[in-house]
């Protein structure tokens, strides 16, 4: 099923997180579809957002440095839209639990208080929310679908299942057309690399490059999936174009699933040097791993037609080489 992308020409988008990771590589895919796109960051300096993301598309998209918290600026800035990528968001598993009130401020009350603009001042928005898997918590069966039991193991799996909640209500009961992707790890340029706050992806790679032991925490034998990010900003793009997303939540995945000790291996011998130690497990870190996931895609695959294009090997290439390549514009 070829997604619809005429609707995007000219068309009015506002991104929020659109100096993150996804959401600067949808803009720069909505800018050559000939969206007018609008960037919301807050570019709090231990977050995903770094300018550079959008360095060849700055002189083409609008940016506003507004924290989505702020709700009069969301007020003014979600009127007139026809699109809204809503994907600002506090992703660190580790910070929800030293710091939850910040993760429910940002995760749970500024969805609301945005979908409140929205219903106040502009219905006709469609909005696609980025949510995660973090929602289901621990697998009870694999590959987990929609139908999975809800049961979060940390505070950030909980204000994002109210956020993704939010907008389906809004969507329910205004009519204010809306749906949920509940996103597995993301990975590729511009991924937030500096420090292992996000995902162990991230500083692997960077551990990669520095030439230092990748560290994989416990056994390695865990089980994920991983989606390149241009897979992602498809969904996204479906997602917003097909009515038959609305109202709907839709898991994202991949059917090349591996133990973290094969996905360092992996990386280590597609950058033809370094190697990797296991380390034990940090307890702060143990008390919230959910092990094994891997998703169910068949639900997107059979309404939206997306299933994913980029095989691990091939993301993780690319991956690597943007950051041999531009590393000083993401770590000392
Ligand atoms: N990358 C993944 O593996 C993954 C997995 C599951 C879900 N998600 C979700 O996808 C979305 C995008 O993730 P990403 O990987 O691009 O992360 P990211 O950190 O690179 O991007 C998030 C952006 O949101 C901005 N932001 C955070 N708080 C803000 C605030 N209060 N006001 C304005 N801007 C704010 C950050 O500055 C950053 O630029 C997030 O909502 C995340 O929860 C991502």
């Amino acid at each position: 099923m070829a997604p619809n992308h005429d609707s995007f020409a000219g068309a009015d988008v506002l991104i929020t997180g659109g100096l993150g990771f996804i959401g600067s590589h949808l803009a720069r895919r909505l800018v050559g579809l000939g969206a007018k796109v609008t960037l919301v960051d807050s570019l709090i300096p231990e977050y995903g957002g770094n300018l550079f993301n959008i360095e060849d598309i700055r002189d083409r998209v609008q940016i506003e440095l507004t924290d989505v918290r702020d709700a009069n600026a969301m007020s003014n800035l979600i009127r007139h839209r026809q699109f809204l990528f809503n994907l600002a968001g506090q992703t660190s598993h580790l910070d929800s639990m030293t710091d939850p009130v910040t993760d429910l401020n940002i995760n749970a009350a500024a969805q609301l208080q945005i979908l409140e603009a929205c219903r106040l001042h502009n219905r006709d928005v469609k909005i696609v929310f980025a949510s995660t898997r973090q929602v289901y918590g621990r697998p009870k069966y694999l590959p987990v679908d929609e139908n999975h039991p809800l049961n979060p193991v940390d505070v950030n799996g909980i204000n994002k299942l109210a956020g993704e909640w939010y907008h389906l209500l809004y969507n329910g009961v205004y009519g204010i057309r809306a749906c949920a992707l509940r996103l597995t790890n993301t990975y590729g340029p511009g991924m937030r690399v500096k420090d292992a706050r996000q995902t162990f992806l991230g500083i692997w790679i960077r551990q990669l490059i520095e030439k230092k032991p990748i560290q994989i925490f416990g056994n390695g034998e865990q089980r994920r999936d991983f989606n390149f990010v241009s897979d992602v900003v498809d969904a996204l793009l479906r997602a917003a174009t097909n009515p038959d997303a609305d109202g709907q939540i839709f898991n994202l995945g991949h059917a090349e699933h591996v133990s973290l000790k094969e996905l360092a291996k992996l990386l280590v011998s597609i950058n033809g040097d370094g190697r990797y130690e296991m380390i034990s497990f940090p307890e702060d870190r143990k008390t919230i791993d959910i092990g094994d996931y891997y998703s169910d895609c068949r639900k997107i695959e059979a309404q939206l037609g997306w299933s994913p294009q980029v095989a691990l090997r091939a993301g993780l290439g690319e991956t690597l080489e943007y950051y041999r390549r531009f590393h000083a514009h993401y770590w000392p």
